[in-house]
């Protein structure tokens, strides 16, 4: 590795965007964490590590940050947060909400990296899901983002690879972090007693809050993406933790319907 490497990490306020700012800024790195909430970040904030405000939903803030910085070499574009609901009862708001953060946040960030990347070349680290290759009902536009980063990841390793740009994702399983605590947005109807879906929503979004809860530690994913950018022959998508581990193998090698059949069994669904 030549020279120190300057890095940005969004949605590095709390979780995996968190750790992965602190273990690069403890491996050398000069990490720019973006973040819509910089005093979060004050309790680490160091001559390694700045805070950068920055919302993803507005492209002249994103390009304004991203201009602040003189160079950059590894963009790990960490931002996203889950929505449950019901697809029919989830609103043109809510729906788009989900898109605005998760896919064309990342794409906002990531425009405006590359022309900063292009002459040294850089590395490109997308946090996708498990999630990203598996569905699961109420979770029907999370499921759809992270399908999206999924294709994203897949098109740009092409587009950008004749620049020595190299695009990965991580599919992590569940991580404990705020993800289920604070920033899960639930569609209010899908709960409700009386909804058509209320056992289905009393059942699993309960199961998988605590199956997220309980989940490992986000420095996994952390010193995965260190590893990645220091290693050029990396994979393009790697797993990190346990449920991603057991279940993506699994997906790669059951028919679709083998594989529903195991996915039915295992949370109980009809
Ligand atoms: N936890 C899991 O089990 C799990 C599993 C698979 C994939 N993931 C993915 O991993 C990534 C990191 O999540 P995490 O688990 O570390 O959760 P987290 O602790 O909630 O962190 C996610 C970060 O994304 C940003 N964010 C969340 N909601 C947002 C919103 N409505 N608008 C703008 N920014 C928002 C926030 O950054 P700022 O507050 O700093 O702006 C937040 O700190 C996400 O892309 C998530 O989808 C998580």
């Amino acid at each position: 590795m030549a020279g120190r490497r300057v890095a940005v990490v969004t949605g590095a306020s709390s979780g995996m965007g968190r750790a992965a700012a602190v273990h690069l800024a403890a491996e050398g790195y000069r990490v720019f964490a973006a973040t819509r909430f910089p005093d979060r970040l004050a309790d680490v904030a160091s001559k390694n590590l700045t805070p950068l405000l920055i919302d993803l939903r507005d492209d002249a803030d994103v390009r304004a940050a991203l201009e602040s910085i003189e160079r950059l070499d590894l963009l790990v574009n960490n931002a996203g947060y889950g929505l449950v609901g019901a697809v029919e009862y989830v609103d043109e708001t809510l729906m788009r909400e989900q898109f605005e953060v998760n896919v064309f946040g990342l794409l906002r960030v990531t425009r405006a990296a590359i022309p900063k990347m292009r002459e040294n070349g850089g590395v490109i680290v997308n946090i996708s899901s498990f999630l990203g290759k598996i569905g699961l009902p109420l979770l029907t536009f999370y499921n759809a983002t992270k399908y999206a980063v999924e294709g994203i990841t897949d098109s740009l390793r092409y587009e950008l690879s004749p620049f020595h740009i190299r695009v990965h994702s991580i599919l992590p399983g569940f991580f404990d972090t705020e993800f289920a605590r604070s920033n899960l947005v639930k569609e209010p109807r899908t709960f409700e007693s009386d909804s058509p879906y209320a056992v289905l929503a009393s059942t699993l979004a309960p199961r998988i809050v605590e199956e997220i809860n309980g989940g490992n530690d986000p420095e996994e994913v952390a010193r995965l993406i260190a590893w990645i950018d220091q290693n050029p022959d990396a994979p393009a998508r790697m797993t990190a933790g346990e449920k991603a581990k057991k279940f993506i193998p699994m997906r790669r090698e059951l028919s679709d319907e083998d594989f529903e059949r195991r996915v039915r069994e295992y949370y109980g669904f009809a």
